[in-house]
């Protein structure tokens, strides 16, 4: 069994097609599209977890340490969606560069990304749509707002919005997408009037102490709000329909990463300055500080901007994860049946109803903490690899044709790699052994199913046995030769 084989690039681009898209976007477009992507959960819900239990007012710090992981990931990541638009990312520049084990891993991992990133926003979206509801004087019942390990029976918005949104993108992507446009400006929105409202009500008394936990807590929040990030990787994905992307792509990147940390910043700034971050551990921070401080209309309409923001980001997260299934299970590595496209809606609806099920299940059931710290080391994991592979590609395909090369790559993928490693280490010992576990589970079911289905394996053993038919026939040859000749 070779776990070391790789897919050659034009076997990959071969299978996405070949298709050349046009080129459209511009910096502002991706600037636009990585708001859409990025701010979701991270803001609206997982600051005030990450203050209130690891950070306090430090978490303003945890943001920026997490943006600079983030940078130098994206200029990595930017190098590889250039060179090689092809569905499943990551797990794609893994099976060319790194080889289909490591590949494996990561397209398990992303399952942690998006799947479990997925859930994370589910929950934040259940937590906003029923604090709505209390602002209304509309309270459900906790047994069906709440997990079990919050004592609850189920989360049941949650689980109702990941029916809708995947029925949504079982009818069509193109109509998702564009409902998705409308709700980056509600989104961005909601966040400027909570700024707005809630700043001129700061209490620097709030701040003090400001690293209530020391520099680790701060360090840890990093980990836990790394998942504030995740999205700009599906921008890099842009890079084949972006003009002049040598140019436009890290302009977008970079820009849309600073944007949404000064935002993650003036965000929690604000939240720990109205409300002391001890009061902060609830999944609805923001809607909560202003209801503190008596905007219950405001709070009300932030709340309405918070759920749109987290739709968008719901829905690209189920959207990738389906596009991840899809690469695999071409690939063989997962059953076959899951790349099927619907007739008549064009979309994977098999592998989307599966994710939806999956994000359901998980946002239904499991606490938002834990979720959010599984999706953190998961994505992390899938960016190290990345960054790796880019210096394994410019070794093994120096002249592949790059139309963004990352700068000093020498020195940014390291950097990439080791700032990477440096959130992850910081990570809840508890997160750590259930990330082994995962991926000892991923070994298990890669060398049980996806080693002996994967089509590579296949088309090498085709090729070998073609090669030794070769090779006995050059040998028979002479042999039936001497005995033609009498002998
Ligand atoms: N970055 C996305 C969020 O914060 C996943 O919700």
């Amino acid at each position: 069994m070779n776990l070391a084989r790789k897919k050659s690039i034009a076997e990959m681009m071969a299978q996405a097609g070949g298709k050349t898209l046009p080129r459209t976007l511009g910096a502002f477009d991706l600037f636009m599209m990585g708001i859409g992507v990025i701010i979701g959960t991270g803001i609206f819900v997982m600051t005030g977890v990450a203050a209130a239990k690891f950070a306090g007012p430090g978490i303003m710090l945890s943001f920026a340490i997490a943006a600079v992981a983030c940078a130098f990931i994206c200029l990595t990541y930017s190098e590889l969606a250039a060179a090689l638009p092809a569905a499943g990312s990551s797990y794609a520049y893994s099976y060319t560069a790194a080889g289909e084990f490591v590949a494996w891993l990561v397209g398990w991992n992303l399952i942690l990304e998006y799947t479990v990133g997925a859930s994370a926003v589910a929950a934040g979206w259940s937590a906003y749509f029923t604090g709505i509801l209390k602002s209304g004087g509309i309270e459900l019942p906790h047994a069906l707002t709440a997990v079990p390990h919050d004592g609850g029976i189920v989360n049941l918005p949650a689980v109702l919005i990941i029916a809708f949104l995947t029925l949504l993108l079982v009818l069509g992507v193109r109509e998702s997408m564009r409902l998705s446009r409308i709700l980056v400006f509600i989104k961005l929105g909601a966040i400027f009037l909570f700024l707005l409202l809630a700043t001129p009500q700061v209490n620097p008394q709030n701040w003090v102490p400001f690293l209530p936990f020391g520099m680790d807590g701060v360090k840890t929040a990093a980990g836990i709000i790394f998942l504030a990030y995740i999205g700009f990787d599906s921008l890099a994905t842009a890079a084949e329909e972006t003009k002049n992307p040598q140019r436009n792509m890290p302009i977008g990147i970079i820009s849309s990463l600073v944007a949404c940390t000064v935002l993650y910043m003036a965000v929690s700034a604000v939240l720990t300055g109205v409300a002391p971050y001890t009061e902060l551990n609830n999944a609805e921070p923001v809607t909560y500080a202003l209801r503190k401080i008596g905007y219950n209309f405001g709070s009300a309409i932030v709340g309405v901007g918070a759920i749109a923001g987290l739709t968008t980001v719901c829905l690209v997260l189920i959207y990738a994860q389906t596009r991840a299934f899809f690469a695999m299970a071409r690939d063989g590595l997962i059953p076959e049946g899951l790349c099927k496209v619907h007739p008549k809606f064009g979309t994977p609806h098999i592998a989307t109803i599966l994710v939806g099920t999956m994000i359901a299940l998980i946002s239904g059931f499991t606490p938002i903490g834990l979720v959010a710290e599984m999706c953190s080391i998961g994505t992390l994991f899938a960016f190290i690899v990345t960054s790796a592979c880019v210096l394994i590609l410019r070794k093994t395909h120096p002249d592949l044709k790059r139309p963004f090369r990352c700068p000093a790559a020498w020195v940014v993928a390291p950097l990439a790699i080791i700032s990477s490693l440096f959130i992850m280490y910081y990570l809840p010992g508890a997160t750590w052994i259930r990330f082994v576990v995962w991926s000892v589970l991923g070994a298990v079911i890669y060398l049980a199913y996806g080693a002996r289905h994967s089509k590579l394996a296949a088309a090498d053993a085709v090729a070998g046995l073609r090669s030794r038919d070769c090779h006995r026939r050059r040998r028979i040859h002479p042999l039936m030769r001497l005995r033609s000749d009498g002998t």
